[in-house]
This record gives C-alpha cells, sequence and structure tokens, in this order.
C-alpha cells in the first residue's frame, strides 16, 4: 500500500484539504506533521463548508484514526475549540478517532503574546505571521524549554517549566515590547484546567503507525503550509517555523523515511501568497483582482486578500527537487476561465543570466524578472467536466507545458470545489 504525503508546492494554500479529503476515504490513518494553528483547511461537501486549522482534514471520514505528530504545535485551547465545533456539526471527535502524540509541543498564551510583540517591533520587514504564536513555539522547542503534552501528565513540571519560561519573557515583554507580564500562576492553573481533557487523547505515535503499517493500513501524511514557505529551503526570512517539506513527514511522526512512497504536491493552478515576501509573479492589474475574486482568494485563518499571480515554474522546478514529488495535484484550474492568455513563468532573469532555480541569497527573488511564455486561454464553464479528454484543448496544453517545465505528472486536476469536481488520469 502506498503512503502518501500531501503537500503544498507553492506558498500555501493550494488546495491541500480537498485531496487531503478525497485520499482519506481510501486512508485508513491521516496523520498531521508539522505547522499548528496556522494552516487553514477549507474542505466542501454539498452545501456544506468546514475550515479546519488543526484537526486532520481526514476526521471527515468516519472510518478513518486520525493522528497528530510531534512535529506539530498544538494550541491546547484552540484544540478543544475545534473539537466542539466539529461537534456542533455532527462529527464526533475523541480519542476512538484522533490521537495526539506525547511529544506535541504546547503553544502557550506568552507565544502568542511574543508573536504579536515581535511582529508590531518590526517595520519595514514584517513576515506577516498569522499572530498564531507558531514562531514562538518551535523557537522554545529548540531551545529546549517547550512545554509538550506529555507534561501535561506532571503538572509540578508544568509549573516549573512555565514559571522559569516567563521569567525570562516577561523582562522581554516589559522592557522591550512595551507589553504587559503574564502571571506563570494564571497560565499553568489555566492549562493544567484542561489537561484533564487532552490527555485522554496522547498516544505513542510512532508505535501506532508501525503496527498500522504491519497490518498493511494506508497511511496519508497532511502537510500544511508550501514548500516555499519552508524554514530551511523556502524565502527565508519571510517563511513560516517548520519544514513543510515532504521529509519532514518521518521526522514529525516518527515514521521511518523509506515508509514515504508517493509524495503528492500540491499546485494551484496560479500562484498566490499571504503576508509578506518577494513574489516575483505578482499580479497588480485586472487580472489579478480576476483572479482574486473568482478564486475567492482570502486567508482560511486571518481572512487576508491573498496576493495572486501567474504560475511560476522556477518555484515549481525547485518545489520538485527538494519534495521528490511523484505526482501532481493541479487545483483550481476552472478559475482560469475567461482569460484571453495565460502566462507561465518558465524561468527568471537575474543579474542578466537566464536562471531555471530560485537564486540563493536572501531576497534576491525580489530581484529576478520572470521569463513568461504564453499559452492560449479558454472560457466557459469546466467545473463539470470528468475526463482529461473533454476538457477544452487550451486546458490540456496548459496541463501538459506545466509537466514539461517541472517534470513531473500532473495526476489529478481539480475543476471545482466539491470532491467529485476532480479528474483523475
Ligand atoms: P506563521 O506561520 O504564523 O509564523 O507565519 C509566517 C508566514 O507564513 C506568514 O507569511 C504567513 O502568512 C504564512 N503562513 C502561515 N500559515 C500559512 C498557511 O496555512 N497558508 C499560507 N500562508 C501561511
Amino acid at each position: 500500500m502506498p503512503n502518501t504525503v500531501i503537500i503544498g508546492a507553492q506558498w500555501g494554500d493550494e488546495g491541500k484539504g480537498k485531496l487531503v479529503d478525497m485520499l482519506s476515504e481510501q486512508s485508513d490513518v491521516i496523520v498531521r506533521f508539522q505547522g499548528g494553528n496556522n494552516a487553514g483547511h477549507t474542505i466542501l461537501c454539498g452545501d456544506k463548508q468546514t475550515i479546519l486549522h488543526l484537526i486532520p482534514s481526514g476526521i471527515l471520514h468516519p472510518k478513518a484514526r486520525c493522528l497528530i505528530g510531534n512535529g506539530v504545535v498544538l494550541d491546547p485551547f484552540v484544540f478543544l475549540e475545534e473539537v466542539a465545533s466539529l461537534g456542533e456539526s455532527g462529527i464526533r471527535v475523541d480519542p476512538s478517532r484522533l490521537g495526539i502524540s506525547y511529544k506535541t509541543h504546547l503553544i502557550l498564551p506568552y507565544h502568542k503574546v511574543m508573536d504579536a510583540a515581535r511582529e508590531s517591533a518590526r517595520t519595514k520587514d514584517k513576515i506577516g505571521t498569522t499572530g498564531r504564536g507558531i514562531g514562538p513555539c518551535y523557537e522554545d522547542k529548540m531551545a529546549r524549554v517547550g512545554i509538550r503534552a506529555c507534561d501535561l501528565m506532571t503538572p509540578s513540571l508544568v509549573h516549573a517549566k512555565i514559571t522559569r519560561a516567563l521569567a525570562e519573557k516577561n523582562v522581554l515583554f516589559t522592557h522591550l515590547y512595551g507589553c504587559k507580564p503574564l502571571d506563570p500562576a494564571k497560565v499553568s492553573e489555566d492549562l493544567l484546567a484542561i489537561a484533564p481533557k487532552i490527555i485522554p487523547y496522547l498516544v505513542n505515535v510512532e508505535v501506532e503507525l508501525k503496527e498500522a503499517e504491519k497490518k498493511g493500513a494506508r497511511i496519508l501524511f497532511e502537510g500544511a503550509q508550501g514548500t516555499h514557505l519552508d524554514i530551511d529551503h523556502g524565502t527565508y526570512p519571510f517563511v513560516t517555523s517548520s519544514n513543510t517539506v515532504a521529509a519532514n513527514a518521518a521526522i514529525g511522526s516518527g515514521i521511518g523515511a523509506n515508509k514515504l512512497t508517493q509524495i503528492l504536491g500540491i499546485v494551484k493552478a496560479y500562484t498566490t501568497r499571504v503576508g509578506e515576501g518577494a513574489f516575483p509573479t505578482e499580479l497588480f492589474d485586472a487580472t489579478g483582482e480576476l483572479l482574486q475574486r473568482q478564486g475567492h482568494e482570502f486567508g482560511a485563518t486571518t481572512g487576508r486578500k491573498r496576493r495572486c499571480g501567474w504560475l511560476d515554474c522556477v518555484l515549481l522546478r525547485a518545489s520538485v527537487c527538494l519534495n521528490g514529488i511523484t505526482d501532481i495535484a493541479l487545483t483550481k484550474l476552472d478559475v482560469l476561465s475567461g482569460l484571453s492568455t495565460i502566462k507561465v513563468c518558465t524561468a527568471y532573469s537575474y543579474k542578466g543570466e537566464i536562471i531555471p532555480y530560485p537564486p540563493q541569497q536572501e531576497n534576491a527573488l525580489a530581484e529576478v524578472e520572470p521569463v513568461y511564455e504564453e499559452l492560449p486561454g479558454f472560457d466557459g464553464d469546466i467545473s463539470g467536466i470528468h475526463t482529461f479528454d473533454a476538457l477544452p484543448q487550451a486546458v490540456q496544453a496548459y496541463v501538459r507545458r506545466i509537466e514539461e517545465l517541472v517534470a513531473a505528472p500532473v495526476r489529478y486536476i481539480s475543476v471545482g470545489p466539491e470532491r467529485n469536481q476532480t479528474i483523475v488520469r
């Protein structure tokens, strides 16, 4: 059975939720391995829209077992809110359906305060974070002062760790950032008050995955954000704080790297980005507005308007290489309808040279000029088409050209938000 890793090949918001939801039907276990509630997976089924920020999208399938791996940063308060709101929609979430790794780090109120304080202290160089405390929580993990889910079982440890963390952070809050200090006793009490609701979910994720594997289960790894937001390989410093590339599915869950057999890169048929950072193919004209409007390009987590532009095959070529993408799912192709021509960026012009991969120096992406190829556009509604051959010639040509430019096969084509509006090749 293939174990599939689903990752975003651009800057996030590629439509991963829909593909995860679709492939969850054939999966036994669905695992999130990085990021936190900065993610927002929008799933449409019939007329019902569900946005999940933390809980794996597989939860919508009653037979699937969902796991939150050690690589995730989990806000326990947001987690319980999401459980409650899913419950109100008739989706039962309990420890028989969902497990959380003992080793998952917790986002606490001071991480959110730090996220906001840092962003407001930056002037021209804001990152545009989602403000959910993601970065500061990963910082604490690396600094070896983080609070992990397993700590909830030892109240004295929680109290000691929070007291130590705040001894340092309160100095920064009051003396550097001009904000109020947090009371360690209150932070600990609030956390320990909800601990009994979280503890029943704690599991040894790596052992559970090993056992599932032995039984021939199919495991789906649900990535969040996108390749070019990766902390190592993305457009640093305008990135998130985790590794978003496929290899992190192994580290962030505890499965062996040789068990990741299919890497499905989700590619939106154009490019979007939320937050700050260079975006070579960004459009500031009526075409950009059309993509934003027709594609309903608003951030699922923050509601911010997404910046829109042409498809950038230089970034995608890098994504194929960084993730080892075996298959592509091309999403939102229907949004391009009505354009008389479609541009694709095939290379960059940088300091007088034509380059096929992004330049490596910090912020150099802001200095490149995209080299475009123009393809014929198409008109009309393609959202009801179910086979590749029935798509307009111009759409077929666009898909084939992308495959050539990035050297990976397009296996799925999404032509609308519904599960069944997907062509499988
Ligand atoms: P953070 O992840 O909240 O620290 O934000 C860092 C950068 O990643 C910002 O530019 C965010 O807009 C971006 N980002 C974080 N999560 C997502 C996502 O799920 N989709 C798209 N962009 C994201």
